[in-house]
């Protein structure tokens, strides 16, 4: 049997995209050319479009510019190393937002052809594009003002990382395609909500709402992209629960996963380490994130499966589980880690 999907991902997106005249209709597009249904999926989005310099950093065309960086920094001073080597880790990688991009333009049916395509999908993903560029726009700034961080060595790492690419091996398939990229931004959404609460936790309020602003963007586009798994989970279960076992069989690996500064060649080790000590993204969230996605694709319930496609929901639903057990016994095992220095906060040496 053959389904047709017509969304309209643009309606997820805070700015309305910008619409040609030469073709004034949303368009419709079929999704891997063999499903096919008619319903268009909408999100709220917000009353205003946050842009990072009107509203979160000191405005430079201003005479209180200065005054203004001067209380930026006197509010950064209360921020420990390892808080910013998390807040370094999320910012180079929100900046490799060009190899995202191009991971979404691999995706069969989706990609955008032309560049200035006006199918939905490449309407979306180059407006999904602009609103995650802001997120590495805020923080770069903010981090470059602060004056607490290595600027030198930040943009090293963002320039190798973007040459290095990923591989979340999503082959080609926008099944396997939007299940990594509704895991990612709920990641994303939750890595920036803990940064949000640790920067408040110190008494930097203006980083809690930086922070804070740009989880609620992630939360959007998790919203999205779990909206059109939900959707392909109606219209083709068996497919979709067989690609989201294969996701998580290969593992969600993270965007950067390959990232290098020049002189440490496990920096994405030791900044997860960090990330995992101070409770910013963990082993557990990874579980949980899991166990979320399987609640809200109602994996348990699927009927009609095919052989495989039980077996892939057996796999799934006791996943989470299993991945609890195994982080529960090597946190059992955990010795004290060393410290490690990191070239982002000038060789400073940190707790992993
Ligand atoms: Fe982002
Ligand atoms: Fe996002």
């Amino acid at each position: 049997m053959a389904y047709r999907v017509a969304l309209q991902p643009e309606s997820f997106l805070c700015f309305p995209p910008v619409r040609s005249k030469r073709n004034a209709r949303s368009p419709r597009v079929s999704m891997a050319s063999s499903i096919r249904s008619s319903s268009a999926i909408k999100v709220e989005t917000p009353k205003k479009p946050f842009i990072p310099h009107e509203d979160f950093l000191p405005d430079c065309s201003s005479e209180a510019f200065y005054d203004e960086v001067k209380e930026l920094r006197e509010r950064s001073k209360e921020i420990p190393d390892d808080y910013f080597v998390c807040l370094v880790g999320d910012m180079v990688t929100e900046e490799a937002l060009p190899t995202y991009q191009t991971m979404l333009n691999t995706l069969d049916g989706i990609r955008d052809e032309t560049g200035a395509s006006l199918t939905s999908w490449a309407i979306w993903t180059r407006a999904w594009t602009a609103e995650e560029n802001r997120h590495g726009d805020l923080l770069n700034k903010y981090l470059y003002l602060s004056g607490r961080v290595d600027m030198k060595q930040i943009e090293k790492t963002i320039q190798y990382l973007i040459g290095s690419g990923m591989d979340p091996r999503t082959e080609n398939n926008p099944y396997l395609g939007f299940i990594y990229t509704s895991f990612q931004e709920r990641a994303t959404f939750i890595s920036h909500g803990n940064t949000a609460r640790l920067a408040k936790e110190r008494g930097d309020l203006k980083l809690a709402q930086i922070c804070g602003i740009i989880a609620s963007d992630e939360k959007r586009h998790e919203t999205a992209y779990t909206k059109i798994v939900e959707k392909l989970f109606e219209i083709d279960p068996d497919d979709t629960v067989i690609a989201f076992a294969d996701m998580m069989k290969k593992k969600i690996s993270m965007p950067a996963h390959l990232m290098y500064d020049g002189r440490d060649d496990n920096l994405f080790e030791h900044f997860s380490a960090v990330a995992q000590r101070l409770g910013v993204y963990t082993a557990k969230d990874y579980a949980d994130i899991l166990e979320f996605l399987v609640t809200r694709w109602k994996v348990g319930d699927l009927t009609g499966l095919s052989e495989k496609g039980n077996k892939a929901q057996d796999f799934i639903c006791n996943l989470a589980p299993r991945i609890r057990r195994l982080e529960e016994r090597a946190h059992g095992r955990a010795k004290k880690a060393p410290t490690v220095p990191f070239s982002w906060i000038f060789d400073r040496e940190v707790q992993q």
